[in-house]
């Protein structure tokens, strides 16, 4: 296995490069904007491809490079379901699994520092975010913080990891590189507490100032950028209710981009073809599945994913490649919902009330409406 711990000075924010081999795919956990160029030259010289960032949570204290990440790889955007970022690609939730090829991430929901934090299991290792910091703890005093949820995240779940387990942190001030569960539950001065509110109490005794870059961190870090707005203005997109109308059609090809476990969780649209994302640069090379697909039946591709983000840069990489029928599902299967589409069960989700689709759809035409 590849794994790289990488240190952001000015925040103290360590990142994680994960990959099972030279030549195969890559993930990053936590990392910080202004370090991207560094991870993209890392990964090259380590000859691995990024195909998902991840985020633990929402941070205060430094710009996420997720969005960035993105923007440069394609890559996948992972964080929590209570997240309010506004696109990340794939929303996951306790006991899902981040999978790359050849790694597999199990997904802990560890809240209470905010409440969109989470930590990630790796074979012999857990990525605690702020949840369980080395000798410390992260402050609960703010983004929805809860002490009394931390504890039970830490003595309900994290300590209950074997002993052995070693601890990557999301942040460390005095030059700790890595932990484990034993040390941590014999020797960090947080845990050693007798209650859940002795805990409570100890937290909300710290009274701490709020970080320095707050102010700017956490808006820039709701805001990761939409592609789904650069695909709208070129006229790929559907809205999820004129999209109802075009599903099922003879001339349109439905392509589900999401994972297996995805489809599971969430339903699916009737008569869509399943194509992952992570397959897309080979389906849409010359003699994959959606060029022969494309050119054969003359079909218009119509893609979707969970919320639009990785329908968007699909339409852009097929239109690179000459596939000038790809277009997407703005909003994607949420958006789908939320309109009252039918899932293959055979329900139709309640309908909101008018104008109901994905937050870009919706946001767009109170501008034009303006
Ligand atoms: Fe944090």
């Amino acid at each position: 296995m590849i794994f790289r711990q990488l240190f952001d000075l000015s925040s103290g924010t360590y990142s994680y490069l994960l990959a099972s081999r030279r030549g195969g795919e890559a993930l990053i956990i936590d990392p910080v904007l202004e370090k991207v160029d560094r991870y993209l030259q890392l990964m090259q010289e380590l000859d691995v491809k990024l195909v998902k960032a991840l985020d633990t949570h929402l941070h205060a204290d430094h710009i996420t490079g997720i969005g960035a990440l993105r923007d440069r790889t394609h890559c996948t955007t992972v964080m929590g379901e209570q997240s309010n970022v506004d696109v990340v690609s794939m929303r996951v939730a306790d006991g899902d699994q981040v999978e790359i090829d050849g790694l597999v991430l199990d997904v802990i929901y560890t809240p209470g520092h905010t409440d969109d934090s989470y930590s990630f299991l790796c074979g012999d290792r857990v990525f605690t975010g702020d949840t369980l910091l080395i000798r410390g703890t992260g402050r609960t005093d703010f983004q929805n913080g809860d002490p009394r949820a931390q504890y039970e995240s830490l003595f309900g779940l994290l300590l209950r990891l074997p002993d052995e387990t070693l601890v990557y942190p999301a942040h460390d001030y005095k030059g700790d590189m890595v932990s484990t569960i034993g040390e941590e539950r014999a020797c960090n001065p947080r845990l050693q507490v007798k209650s859940a509110q002795e805990y409570v109490d100890l937290m909300n005794s710290l009274h701490l100032t709020n970080p320095k870059m707050m102010d700017v961190a956490v808006p820039a870090n709701m805001k990761q950028g939409l592609a789904q707005e650069q695909i709208a203005r070129r006229g790929w997109a559907y809205s999820a209710e004129d999209a109802r109308a075009l599903a099922g059609k003879p001339d349109v090809a439905l392509i589900d981009l999401r994972e297996k476990r995805e489809r599971e969780r969430d339903g699916k649209i009737p008569g869509a073809v399943h194509l992952p994302y992570h397959d897309l640069q080979e389906n849409i090379s010359p003699g994959g599945v959606l060029r022969i697909l494309a050119a054969t039946s003359g079909k218009k591709l119509l893609f979707y994913c969970a919320f639009g983000e990785r329908s968007a840069m699909a339409v852009q990489a097929g239109q690179d490649v000459g596939l000038s029928s790809a277009c997407h599902i703005e909003g994607g299967l949420d958006a789908w919902k939320k309109a009252g589409g039918a899932l293959d069960d055979g329900t139709a989700c309640p309908r909101p009330g008018r104008g109901a689709g994905s937050r870009a759809v919706g946001e767009r035409r109170a501008r034009e409406a303006a």
